[in-house]
């Protein structure tokens, strides 16, 4: 991520996930002594643990926290008077802080809640979603961003078994769908080696991508991410699941290229003159030995992508 960003001393960027801020303190490292950070983060916990964690970068105005989505990127580098940024950093999905926390609901190892939302202070929770929504709704959902499988016969268990109201008993209506849907599976690992992960698994990643408009988040910041850098700076973004990366895929792609296709135009598109050049074709996948220090960056994918130099703002 740092040589794909490109860090340099002096350098202003913008870390969109704080999290823990593990990112936010090697971009704060690498950019000293004067480099700054615009972090910002969904969840007012993640921003309170990072103002703790950097109180001396804080006070020093090398960083600047702001408890917000990165849909509001743009607005809140205004706010802060950063017109233009070196890099920005997107490292999507949920940290391990919000992961090992039962009451956030986002673990079917754990029993708590069911809410999964980033922000708890906004919205609403999955055990609300879950217990409203139609059967026909639920299935779509566990479908579009969970490509699960057996969508409709879950969907079916769940609304027969409402209300719903932790991940514990989410977590074994689901496990009790699958088994009755797949019978002679049982006893055999799922055959093939398939079922390697937990049957709920699908099931917890597509309402989470629900409840917290994971996609839509994504689209709308990223025309603001790419406004905000300057010629010849860089965007990181590290995805978990195949639905986000086709999207950062599909999106870098349509703006390095000379025509963009537009199937609702006479010629079948419109010339255009490209914004982005991508940096590595293939997306950027942790070492074997980064799997086996941190497991769970196993699906992380991360693809970079450089703006035009010739691109003014
Ligand atoms: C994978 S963690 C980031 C970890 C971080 N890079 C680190 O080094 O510790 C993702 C973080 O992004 C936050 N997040 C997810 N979606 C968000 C959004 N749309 N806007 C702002 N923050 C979001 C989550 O609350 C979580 O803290």
């Amino acid at each position: 991520m740092l040589t794909g960003l490109n860090v340099q001393p002096g350098g202003c960027f913008i870390d969109g996930t704080l999290g823990g801020g593990g990112h936010t303190q090697a971009l704060l490292s690498h950019s000293h002594p004067n480099g700054r950070v615009l972090g910002l983060d969904a969840d007012p916990a993640a921003i309170r643990r990072v103002r703790e964690r950097f109180a001396k970068e804080i006070n020093a105005g090398r960083l600047i926290l702001a408890h917000a989505t990165f849909d509001q990127t743009a607005r809140v580098a205004k706010q802060h008077g950063f017109a233009t940024v070196d890099g920005i950093l997107l490292d999507l999905g949920l940290s391990s802080f919000q992961l090992d926390t039962p009451a956030r609901g986002f673990a079917f190892q754990h029993d708590g809640p069911l809410d999964m939302r980033f922000d708890p202070t906004v919205g609403r929770g999955a055990a609300e979603l879950i217990n409203r929504k139609s059967w026909a709704e639920i299935a779509d959902i566990l479908y579009r961003y969970g490509e699960e499988r057996h969508s409709r016969a879950i969907a079916r268990a769940i609304v027969a078994n409402r209300p719903v109201t932790t991940t514990g008993e989410l977590a074994n209506i689901v496990r009790k769908a699958k088994l009755d849907c797949a019978p002679a599976r049982r006893g055999r690992g799922g055959g093939r080696g398939r079922q390697k992960i937990h049957p709920a698994t699908r099931t917890f990643q597509a309402l989470r991508i629900a409840v917290n408009d994971e996609l839509g988040q994504l689209e709308r910041a990223l025309p603001q991410m790419l406004a905000l850098l300057r010629g010849g700076g860089r965007l990181a973004m590290i995805a978990f699941h195949s639905l986000e990366d086709r999207l950062i895929k599909g999106w870098m792609r349509d703006r390095s290229r000379g025509f963009l296709p537009d199937p609702s135009l006479p010629a079948g598109g419109r010339e255009q003159v490209p914004t982005l050049s991508i940096c590595n074709k293939k997306p950027i996948a942790p070492a074997a030995i980064e799997i086996e220090k941190n497991p769970r960056s196993r699906s992380a994918r991360l693809r970079i992508a450089e703006k035009c130099k010739s691109i003014s703002l």
